[in-house]
């Protein structure tokens, strides 16, 4: 997502205190010896490395095992703090940070990212993890829970950016000119987290969590690809989490309704016929039709839409002619254009292309507009379902607190979950990763950009929650 183009919509943020909900407690009979065995790696507790050794001091791993215990049937505060509490084991924040900083090291861009997509493979293996293999050419979709309704998604994306990383640090990009700029590094991350805070609590899912890892985010459009591969097969809702420099460290925001615009592209060619600019009664000049086109296409927002509606229109590219004496053949101008509403951004595309034609047509011109359909380059606009969002909101608070939760404003950047989100209730959350001390304060997309590390075991544990929780209320 491009951080820089919605900067300039950013406004002071309010903090909402909200309510928490009743806490019931609720306490299962604690399983059998066998079933603590199922989960229970004997080189160490929990995230073992195969060179550690046995845990043997019996109450140590009494005492870390006894709050998987706790059934949860009734979601209560203390099943939240459990989850927070296996993500926030030692090992488990050191691995990672590990997995995190070996693919910040080995970006690959949309598409390409078959290391990544092998390293998340290597760690769904070691937790025997099920999940299909390939889609959308590097893409994963891996299952946990009963095989049976309610299905539940939880998405990372997992491409970097052509960008060359300026930051200075030990687990700097080592691949010239690519970085994990947008976080999806610490995306991917975070899911894998999920995974196993999830596999550890496999007994007490109440249904089935889809983990979907996804290619191409950026450019490309592999969330389409990913459905067209089936991702979304028996999922019923979906969620979903991005960083963000605007935020401290592990807050959650986000919004009901639309969150991110809907984004897309064009590109014209007006055409009229080439001739000597001393004679211009010979030629048909496609730079004066263009213009006015220009010109036009500015009335799309001023004068057409609703001013509470937020639009853009953008026109950033002109080009024609090369030769200072000739009128030129064709003009190419292209640009991108926002909105909010799928009505609205499917209008702007109809105006942009009547608009260049028939300005075209006034100037004795021809021309013919190219939305980039086929390319997927067309993003529509992201729209949180209330439920969906009202899900992360209770998540959220239960796990790190009222004051750090923030209802968000909507922003003129684009996300292609609006594909998984057009499709089945779906909700798209931030969470924070500034930290003044450590520097991690610049937008995506920003060569300087990087991530307070403290975030990756809360997301994992919001990821872990907002879906088993999610199975306990939707059976
Ligand atoms: C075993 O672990 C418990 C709890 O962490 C600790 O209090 C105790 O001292 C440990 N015993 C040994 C022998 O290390
Ligand atoms: C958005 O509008 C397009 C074109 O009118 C339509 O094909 C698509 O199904 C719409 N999507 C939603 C979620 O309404
Ligand atoms: C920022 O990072 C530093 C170094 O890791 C840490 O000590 C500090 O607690 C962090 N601050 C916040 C607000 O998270
Ligand atoms: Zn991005
Ligand atoms: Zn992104």
């Amino acid at each position: 997502m491009d951080f820089n183009k919605f900067l300039v919509f950013w406004y002071s943020i309010s903090i909402y205190v909200m309510i928490l909900n009743p806490l019931i407690p609720f306490v299962e009979p604690i399983p059998s010896r066998d079933h603590d065995r199922s989960f229970f790696d004997p080189s160490c507790i929990l995230n073992c490395k195969s060179d550690q050794k046995p845990q043997k001091n019996q109450s140590r791993v009494a005492a870390t095992l006894a709050p998987l215990r706790s059934s949860c049937e009734v979601w209560s505060k203390t099943c939240s703090k459990t989850v927070l509490s296996l993500a926030k084991q030692p090992e488990t924040v050191e691995w990672l940070k590990r997995l995190r900083r070996r693919i910040h090291e080995n970006p690959e861009l949309a598409f390409e990212e078959f290391q990544t997509s092998q390293l998340i493979r290597e760690e769904l293996d070691r937790m025997e993890i099920s999940y299909r293999f390939p889609m959308a050419k590097t893409g994963i979709r891996a299952w946990i829970g009963t095989g049976r309704p309610p299905f539940v998604a939880i998405r990372a994306d997992m491409d970097a950016l052509p960008i060359q990383e300026a930051v200075e640090w030990e687990h700097k990009s080592k691949v010239a000119g690519k970085m994990h700029a947008c976080g999806h590094d610490a995306h991917v991350t975070m899911l894998i987290g999920a995974a196993k805070i999830l596999k550890i609590r496999e007994h007490l899912l109440k249904g089935t969590v889809i983990l979907i890892f996804q290619p191409a985010e950026e450019a490309g459009n592999g969330a389409k690809r990913m459905i067209g591969d089936g991702a979304l097969e028996d999922v019923e809702a979906i969620f979903a989490v991005h960083v963000s420099h605007e935020h401290p460290t592990a807050t959650i925001g986000s919004r009901p309704g639309p969150l991110l615009a809907g984004c897309g592209f064009f590109r014209a060619v007006i055409s009229g016929k080439k001739g000597g600019a001393w004679n211009p009664h010979h030629s048909v000049d496609p730079v004066l039709a263009a213009s006015a086109a220009v010109i036009s296409l500015q009335g799309i927002v001023s004068r057409e839409a609703n001013p509470m509606d937020s639009q853009v229109v953008s026109v950033t590219s002109f080009n024609g002619g090369n030769n200072l004496d000739m009128i030129p053949d064709t003009v190419a101008l292209g640009g991108t254009f926002r909105a909010f509403s799928n009505i609205t951004f499917y209008q702007l595309l109809q105006r942009i292309e009547e608009v260049i034609v028939e300005q075209a047509k006034v100037y004795r011109c021809s021309a013919t507009v190219d939305f980039f359909e086929r390319e997927y380059t067309i993003y529509p606009p992201t729209v949180n379902n209330e439920k969906m969002y009202e899900h992360v909101r209770k998540v959220a608070i239960d796990l790190v607190g009222d004051n750090n939760f923030r209802v968000v404003p909507p922003m003129m950047g684009a996300e292609d979950f609006s594909f998984f989100s057009e499709l089945v209730p779906a909700a798209f959350f931030y969470i924070g990763i500034r930290n003044e001390t450590l520097g991690s304060i610049h937008t995506g997309h920003s060569p300087y950009f990087m991530i307070d590390e403290d975030v990756l075991p809360i997301g994992a544990a919001t990821h872990a929650t907002i879906a088993e929780r999610y199975l306990n209320e939707h059976r």
